[in-house]
């Protein structure tokens, strides 16, 4: 049987670099015979987590009644998370970091998740790192396996993405899992 695979995908920029490497994505893991989708982020009203703790006195769930509380609901099924992003100043995107930030009121609770993978695009090469180091101090600490992250440098333009023959890394990546 395939895996529930859930895609948040962080680019403000709809049918750009990180849209079409997260088509790409759902597209080979669905037809690898997985439940794949993918949820733009930029679509929905997420605000940032508010430490209030409200979430560990009430077995998990968030205070802040906004779009996060359907992505929260949709993790509590899924077994693989990928997370999509363009680099923006040498890390994902502040809209993707902020949903990442408010899986706090999981934390104690748990995730049914156990694995992740990560998609990386941008301009330049070597500009990876921090998102790269994010992400394998996050499932270490969750104990979630490392599915895989595939980087894609040299996008200059919107679209760049199309005729990139590291989309097919994209593609291994996904029907891999
Ligand atoms: C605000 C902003 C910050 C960016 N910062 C970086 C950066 O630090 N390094 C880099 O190589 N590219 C950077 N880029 C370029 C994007 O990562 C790259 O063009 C990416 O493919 C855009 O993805 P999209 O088409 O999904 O928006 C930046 C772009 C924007 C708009």
């Amino acid at each position: 049987m395939g895996k529930k695979i859930l895609v948040l995908s962080g680019s403000p920029r709809r049918g750009g670099n990180t849209d079409i490497m997260t088509e790409a994505f759902v597209e080979a893991a669905k037809n690898a015979g997985n439940d794949a989708k993918a949820i733009y982020i930029r679509d929905k009203d997420i605000a940032p987590c508010r430490a209030c703790d409200y979430c560990a006195e009430h077995k998990g769930v968030c205070v802040i009644k906004d779009d996060m509380y359907d992505v929260l609901e949709e993790m509590k099924t899924t077994d693989v998370i990928v997370f999509a992003s363009p680099i923006y100043w040498f890390m994902i995107s502040a809209k993707l970091k902020i949903a990442i930030d408010r899986f706090y009121s999981m934390n104690k609770v748990g995730f049914h998740i156990t694995s992740a993978a990560m998609l990386l695009d941008s301009m330049s090469p070597d500009v990876f790192g921090g998102s790269e180091k994010m992400f394998h101090d996050m499932c270490g600490y969750l104990k979630w396996k490392e599915e895989g992250i595939v980087t894609i440098s040299g996008m200059l333009t919107k679209g760049a993405m199309k005729d990139s023959p590291n989309l097919e890394k994209v593609r291994e990546l996904a029907a891999n899992i």
